[in-house]
């Protein structure tokens, strides 16, 4: 396992960190427009980032350039989008149905068959974004994390699907054996910028043994997580870093 560098950004509140998240992202994403003409970056579900949706769809939604931004998912429930389940149908409830402007939407397909959605959404992938390392890039990844240290969709247990030579695989959350479709973690350590968006005192003990970086830390799939360059970007409120030396 590589080297990795934790960098850590921690907020009083989820409120203040979603704020600053949402100020972090309209800076980048200017930035990665200015360079590119465009930004490919993939969401992650939970209820961490609908916060941060809901700061995006007020003052910010007419403060990024939305149309110029593809949007992805990292993973997905398989559950209709109208189901209160769906990453996208989240995202699109809180954030892009109150944006007045052309979005280039991706979603996975949380209704298709798991497999067949996993082949297809690799397939979409590989044609819209670069490839480097053999691997599609995105600009930036948002991750979550849960307090088992599950990443995207890629739960304890299933650590080949951090190394798999697919793009995107199907998956199963062992606790509650909701079938999912993820990218891998090959796709996603293959990113330019990956961040994650960590709150709530239930997640205080995987991010302290994480930051760690101790034996204990390797069962956890967010512990396999960097950028191509070793460091990684981890945002929190006041409670998950609460154990933080
Ligand atoms: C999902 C997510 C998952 C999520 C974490 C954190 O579809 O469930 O992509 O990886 O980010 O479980 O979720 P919370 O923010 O709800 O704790």
């Amino acid at each position: 396992m590589k080297f990795i560098k934790d960098k850590f950004s921690i907020y009083s509140t989820p409120e203040i960190l979603a704020e600053s998240f949402a100020e972090h992202l309209r800076i980048i994403t200017d930035e990665i427009i200015y360079q590119k003409g465009k930004a490919d970056i993939a969401l992650s579900g939970g209820s961490s980032p609908k916060l941060m949706y809901k700061i995006l769809a007020g003052k910010y939604s007419i403060k990024i350039s939305w149309s110029k931004i593809n949007f992805y998912w990292a993973d997905e429930r398989c559950v209709p989008s109208d189901s209160s389940e769906s990453n996208y149908g989240e995202a699109e409830r809180i954030l892009f149905s109150k944006l007045n402007c052309n979005l280039n939407l991706y979603r996975i397909k949380g209704e298709a068959d798991p497999e067949k959605e996993s082949e297809r959404y690799s397939r979409l992938l590989k044609n819209n974004l670069p490839l480097r390392n053999g691997f599609p890039v995105f600009d930036i990844i948002l991750l979550g994390m849960g307090e088992d240290g599950h990443t995207a969709s890629i739960f304890p247990g299933q650590l080949e699907l951090l190394s798999s030579e697919k793009f995107c695989d199907a998956s199963v959350n062992p606790l509650s054996n909701q079938s999912r479709v993820t990218i891998t973690g090959s796709v996603i350590n293959n990113a330019d910028r990956v961040y994650f968006l960590v709150t709530g005192n239930n997640k205080s003990k995987v991010v302290k043994e994480i930051s760690e970086r101790g034996s204990e830390s390797l069962i956890y799939p967010a512990a396999y997580i960097s950028q191509d360059n070793g460091e990684i970007n981890w945002y929190l409120d006041s409670q998950a870093a609460s154990l933080l030396k």
